[in-house]
């Protein structure tokens, strides 16, 4: 299975890299850094797991080729890569790499990393709204969920909790609660939206968001668990990047064996919310114990 996952994976990263490419617009002649480190930020290497779950879900509702697959998984890869250039900034994690290669605002600079970001989440929502294969109705559905989803009930305040948590214990709640704003939410809107182009039933559409709540989260538990048990090389960012900013993480409130079992808890309760999909549903199966096993 691990073999032919690893295959499926590779397919979903070339068909997300090909839909990015296609909508990127070209860069201003004036001034082409600004598009320089977009391009630079979307194209350095990431694991592609949010266009991975999109295509995923077109498996399972055997939609695979379904209109505006290719668009909401671009839409959704541009506020990701835009959340992580910002991520990595000064005033924020001040992480100098990424991906194995300097971040944005060390290979560029910093103005040009928050206005890639700023470029990179606008450029989101345009592709969604130009989009001609989808209905008006549709395009506005897709639109809400990403933007609840990126902003300040979402991945912003996710990113705001956390920056506030440093030095500070967080209960267990409030430490879920963080996790599932900065990084769930990208991740059930990325389902969600899967589920919408490819008309998904009021059924299929609840299983599907029980197993992404679960799904987001151990996505998190484990990034928390790999700043502490990898390296560096393999990680491509620093590992003990939270350790020494102190922030509240799963395996600094449970411990390293505490936050593997609620990632493993978490595996369960993700593969129990889709069980009466049948085999179509085999690459969500699999993209879930790829995200608790991984190691980077
Ligand atoms: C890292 O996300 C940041 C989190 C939301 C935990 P990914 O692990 O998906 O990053 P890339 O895109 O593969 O680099
Ligand atoms: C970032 O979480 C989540 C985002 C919304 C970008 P982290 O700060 O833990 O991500 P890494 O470890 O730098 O990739
Ligand atoms: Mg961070
Ligand atoms: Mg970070
Ligand atoms: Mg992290």
């Amino acid at each position: 299975m691990t073999e032919q996952f690893d295959a499926f994976a590779a397919q979903c990263r070339a068909r997300a890299d090909a839909a990015l490419k296609a909508r990127l617009p070209a860069p201003d002649s004036q001034q082409p850094d600004l598009a320089e480190a977009m391009a630079y930020s979307l194209f350095n290497g990431g694991k592609r797991v949010r266009p991975t779950l999109i295509y995923a879900v077109g498996e399972a509702l055997n939609a695979p080729q379904a209109a505006g697959l290719d668009t909401v998984a671009a839409a959704v890869e541009c506020v990701h890569a835009y959340s992580l250039a910002h991520d990595d900034l000064p005033a924020m994690d001040d992480d100098d790499l990424r991906r194995g290669k300097p971040s944005c605002h060390i290979a560029f600079n910093e103005a040009t990393a928050i206005l890639a970001g700023d470029a990179l989440q606008t450029l989101a929502f345009q592709l969604l709204a130009e989009n001609n294969e989808l209905s008006a109705i549709l395009k506005v559905a897709l639109v809400t969920r990403l933007a609840q989803a990126s902003g300040m009930q979402g991945m912003v305040l996710g990113q705001a909790i956390d920056l506030g948590a440093v030095n500070k214990a967080l209960d267990i709640t409030r430490l879920e609660r963080m996790h599932h704003c900065k990084t769930g939410a990208l991740i059930s809107a990325s389902v969600a939206m899967a589920a919408l182009v490819c008309e998904a039933s009021d059924s299929q559409i609840q299983s599907l968001e029980r197993y992404t709540r679960a799904l987001g989260l151990a996505f998190q538990v484990q990034d928390d668990i790999l700043d502490v048990t990898s390296d560096t090389a393999t990680l491509g960012k620093h590992q003990g990047s939270d350790l020494k900013q102190n922030k509240p993480t799963y395996v600094s409130l449970l411990g390293l064996e505490g936050a593997q079992q609620r990632a493993d808890e978490l595996y369960r309760e993700a593969l129990d919310a889709i069980a009466e999909f049948n085999d179509s549903a085999g690459w969500l199966r699999a993209l879930a114990a790829y995200i608790v096993q991984r190691n980077h």
